[in-house]
């Protein structure tokens, strides 16, 4: 299958098949993300319930994970984490529907900002995405990468500091 046949990841509608933990077993990243979900989704009368329930599988799996994902992060739907050791992601922080996220990814401030994901973004292994920088819809972050400045819609930067590579591979 070439890329342009590849069936395409939305940048904007969530598939959140994608953190679904049925017949997953073993998945520590998405009861993590199934916490945060909880923790954010919880209304009603028992919300106060639901949320103390949440904030313990939240600390639970941070610990089990190493990773820094804050319960009010803003991460769209159909985020996967599936090696979620040491992931570190600002609170405010906006990350767009269908990311895909490795082990050690750090998104954090610096430069007086915070990063701002696109939809369908892949970020490798490692990668530091720092600042007030705007990484756009269907990019790729190569494993190791720092981000210090835009990376636009369907590019794919890589090395330190981060440089564009490669053609626009579209919505794939
Ligand atoms: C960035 C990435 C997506 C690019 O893949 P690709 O489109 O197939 O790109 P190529 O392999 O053709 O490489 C294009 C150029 O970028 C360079 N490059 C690729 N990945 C790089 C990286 N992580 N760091 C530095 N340079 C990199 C290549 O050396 C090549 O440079 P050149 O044009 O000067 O020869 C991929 O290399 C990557 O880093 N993926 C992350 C995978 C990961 O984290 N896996 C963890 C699994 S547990």
């Amino acid at each position: 299958m070439t890329a342009s046949e590849s069936p395409a990841v939305s940048a904007t509608e969530p598939d959140w098949s994608r953190e679904s933990r049925e017949g997953k077993g073993w998945s520590s990243g998405r009861s993590l993300l199934a916490a945060i979900r909880d923790y954010q989704a919880a209304r009603g009368p028992l919300a106060w319930l639901l949320r103390a329930s949440a904030v313990i599988r939240h600390r639970f799996w941070s610990v089990v994970t190493g990773a820094d994902i804050p319960l009010n992060a803003r991460i769209g739907g159909g985020l996967l984490i599936p090696h979620p050791n040491g992931i570190v992601i600002h609170p405010d922080s906006p990350i767009g529907p269908n990311c895909l996220i490795f082990q050690q990814v750090t998104i954090g401030a610096a430069a007086g900002g915070i990063p701002t994901i696109g939809g369908h973004v892949d970020i490798g292994a490692g990668a530091r995405v720092l600042g007030p920088v705007v990484i756009g819809d269907h990019a790729r972050i190569g494993a190791n990468a720092v981000v210090l400045s835009d990376v636009p819609a369907g590019r794919t930067a890589v090395g330190i500091p981060a440089r564009i590579v490669g053609e626009d591979r579209g919505n794939t």
